[in-house]
């Protein structure tokens, strides 16, 4: 019936026919999958529907016509013949799929690269956002570094595909405990990662390489706001997770025994945060 390229993962309220206290959208970081979010999807708040999208080339939803390169803003992340994923063209799936499956505002809540997400959608359709949960994620956009470490990861997506991508990120995602004590959750991110393509990869990392910078849109955020942090977050780190949380006068949830993988390190925590800022 719906018209959106996006694989969706659905719970809650609207599957079971309670009452409806409304939907929460689930958007994952990079390069992951909706699955990230199936533990907060099995035990989302009495009356909330929850959405786990797997985003435009990632999981089981297919890359299809991604954006062009825009001319080459950050040459060397995408070669001239390769797509490129902007956080736009995501955030307009987002924003056709909350159209067509609830027709009205919603919870948007984004993990890292679904956190880019959430401010673009928040730029284009703000009509869609009811609330926000920013998690392990920032408003700043790529610098000079930054930019340097996506050309290396796009050029090792081309020549040696997604596995030594896999193999380099899952110790930065993760905590060493985790690491070493829980290989369900190693294999559950480590599957995650190499059910990517190459091409979203190298699609993507461009794509994030071009994002603007969101800070200034961070004082035009009116609606709730709740932002979440691993406390041992080696890539989105506390302080400046606690940076943005006071530019948005919103509550951070500090999560403990977690990197930057929240959902899935401590997902007990995540979930009681989530239930308080969802409680009515
Ligand atoms: C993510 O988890 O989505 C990535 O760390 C985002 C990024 O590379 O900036």
């Amino acid at each position: 019936m719906a018209a959106h390229p996006l694989h969706l993962r659905h719970a809650g309220a609207a599957d079971d026919g309670k009452g409806n206290a409304g939907t929460i959208v689930f958007l994952h970081g990079f390069p992951l999958a909706g699955s990230l979010w199936d533990a907060q999807m099995a035990s989302l708040p009495d009356g909330w529907r929850g959405i786990a999208p797997d985003l435009r080339g990632f999981g089981r939803s297919p890359l299809g016509a991604a954006e062009l390169p825009d001319g080459g803003a950050y040459p060397g992340v995408a070669d001239p013949h390769e797509a490129v994923l902007t956080m736009d063209a995501m955030a307009a799936d987002v924003a056709r799929l909350v159209d067509e499956e609830v027709g009205g505002p919603v919870v948007i809540c984004g993990l890292s690269m679904g956190g880019y997400v959430a401010f673009a959608l928040w730029r284009q359709r703000p009509d869609l956002v009811r609330g926000l949960v920013l998690a392990d994620t920032r408003a700043a956009a790529d610098d000079p570094e930054g930019l340097e470490t996506r050309r290396r990861m796009a050029e090792t997506a081309r020549t040696g595909g997604v596995e030594p991508i896999a193999r380099a990120m899952v110790p930065k995602l993760l905590v060493p405990a985790t690491m070493e004590g829980r290989p369900d959750v190693v294999e559950k991110v480590g599957a995650m990662i190499r059910g990517t393509s190459p091409r979203t990869i190298v699609a993507a990392v461009a794509g994030m390489a071009a994002r603007p910078d969101s800070t200034p849109d961070l004082a035009t955020i009116h609606v709730p706001t709740l932002v979440v942090v691993g406390t041992e977050d080696a890539i989105t780190p506390v302080d400046g997770a606690r940076a943005m949380a006071a530019a948005l006068d919103a509550p951070v949830a500090e999560v403990p025994g977690a990197g930057h993988l929240t959902p899935v390190e401590n997902p007990g925590a995540v979930n009681r945060a989530l239930a308080e800022f969802l409680a009515p």
